[in-house]
């Protein structure tokens, strides 16, 4: 058995479906555990981008099997827009499928984000309006609508009037919203469990016999340990749980059968939204990171904050995933820097600290102390740990030190190839 988690590290956007698509390579199934379409993975490769959201990131390699497990929240909409976008590439998606357990985002979701994103004003999340949060809500309220209620009639008839009278009331007392209407949403949904029926199926027995069968599984995380819902920046997160945890109740994977996680970190720190972020460089710093690392949402289009490298956030990402290996990306946007700085520690409340503090008040006003290393002139073309910059091999081995975890892959460009494996033993 060989099981392999990819989680964020940061804030998101840490180029995690890079990473899985280069180890897709090697593996015989990648399954995405949270999170919807929220996502925005980036895959380059001979010549060609291609931008996920919902489908997993080794859907490249054909016949390996690409699921959405029960903790991903799914709008068939948008779901069917890519796989359509996927076939038209000339991708094969014929190993695609999706948890029946899994939770349907529908339009009175997205409605409702954006609805309440309006309403909060001054105090928005910056959510990416594609209804995750009115979802798992609803989840958890338990008149949520799974993906195996799309394929009945009776199902989701029963589902739907579980859910609207309560939505539809309180959609129309608290934002004056006229509501949504059962049977129009009967009849659109019903069409996409049609469009989509041979996809929905039993994921947790597949991903359990692949394992007992020992075959080589990668879990895709999506966003980062810093959204994550009890261990993100609260209340600026997103409504899953990202880190290695959210892999076994996301996927139905026991904790003990989880063998590596691998955890992806941008070589410094973006951010997207809202929230704080201790080493954010609002000035020509921040705008040569932007620029040089294309810093440009994926789902949403936003520019995204940019600052330093904070091991302080790293230390953490180690701890809550316990991660055993790390990927650095983007390390060429450093390139031709003078010095490079590293986040070790914040000031706040008077006193010197390693550890993120829990009030948000906190860590706004935390004052970031950093060390300063010498820069690099170029990472291009370097495809072995031993052709990078001495300065740059020095760099990633301090980030490695202050975090506490092993280098496992370095990656220097954009593309498939611009990918350095350090230690393969960490990987799979
Ligand atoms: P994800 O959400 O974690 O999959 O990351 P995104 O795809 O949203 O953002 C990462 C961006 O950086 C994408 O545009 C990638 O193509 C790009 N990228 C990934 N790795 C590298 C790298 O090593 N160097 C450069 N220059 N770009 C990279
Ligand atoms: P990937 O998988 C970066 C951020 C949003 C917002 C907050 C809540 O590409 O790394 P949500 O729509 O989830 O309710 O928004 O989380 N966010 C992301 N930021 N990368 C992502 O995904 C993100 N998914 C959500 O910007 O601040
Ligand atoms: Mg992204």
């Amino acid at each position: 058995m060989a099981t392999l988690a990819i989680v964020g590290a940061q804030w998101g956007d840490e180029g995690k479906g890079k990473i899985t698509d280069f180890l897709a390579a090697r593996a015989n199934m990648v399954v995405r555990y949270q999170g919807g379409a929220n996502a925005g993975h980036t895959v380059v490769f001979r010549g060609a981008t291609f931008r996920l959201h919902l489908v997993p990131s080794g859907i490249f390699y054909p016949g390996t099997i690409c699921l959405l497990g029960n903790g991903v929240v799914v709008d068939p909409e948008e779901l069917l827009a890519e796989i359509e976008e996927l076939e038209r590439r000339g991708v094969d998606t014929r190993s695609f499928f999706i948890s029946d357990r899994a939770q349907v985002i529908m339009p009175y979701h997205k409605e409702q984000d954006r609805l309440e994103e309006e309403l909060r004003g001054e105090r928005r999340i910056g959510t990416t309006g594609r209804g995750i949060g009115p979802c798992y809500a609803d989840k958890v309220a338990r008149y949520g609508i799974r993906m195996i209620d799309l394929l009945d009639r009776e199902a989701l008839s029963e589902a739907l009037d579980r859910v609207l009278p309560i939505k539809n009331r309180w959609l129309r007392q608290v934002f004056n919203h006229p509501g949504f209407e059962k049977k129009a949403l009967l009849e659109q949904y019903l069409e996409y469990g049609e469009r989509l029926r041979g996809r929905i199926v039993d994921t947790v027995t597949l991903v359990n016999e692949a394992a007992e069968a020992g075959k080589r599984i990668l879990f895709e995380g999506a966003q980062g340990t810093l959204l994550d819902i009890d261990h993100g920046t609260y209340p600026f997160v997103t409504s899953s749980s990202p880190t290695a945890g959210g892999v076994c109740v996301g996927a139905g994977l026991g904790p003990t059968r989880l063998n590596k996680v691998l955890g992806v970190a941008k070589a410094y720190t973006t951010r997207v939204g809202e929230g704080p972020f201790p080493s954010e460089e609002r000035g020509p710093l921040g705008d040569h990171l932007r620029t040089r690392g294309q810093e440009f949402g994926t789902t949403t289009g936003r520019p995204r904050r940019c600052g330093w490298f904070d091991a302080v956030v790293g230390r953490f990402a180690v701890r809550v995933n316990g991660i055993t290996g790390l990927a650095i990306t983007k390390l060429d946007v450093l390139d031709g820097l003078e010095k490079v700085k590293i986040c070790v520690g914040y000031r706040y409340g008077g006193q010197t600290r390693r550890t993120l503090p829990t009030d948000l008040r906190l860590l706004a006003e935390s004052q970031p102390l950093y060390e300063e290393l010498p820069g690099w002139e170029s990472t291009a073309g370097a495809r072995s740990y031993n052709e990078l910059p001495a300065a740059a091999r020095r760099y990633l081995e301090a980030i490695s030190e202050l975090c506490g975890a092993p280098l496992a892959l370095v990656s220097v460009g954009y593309d498939r190839e611009e990918t350095i494996v350090v230690n393969p033993d960490l990987l799979f």
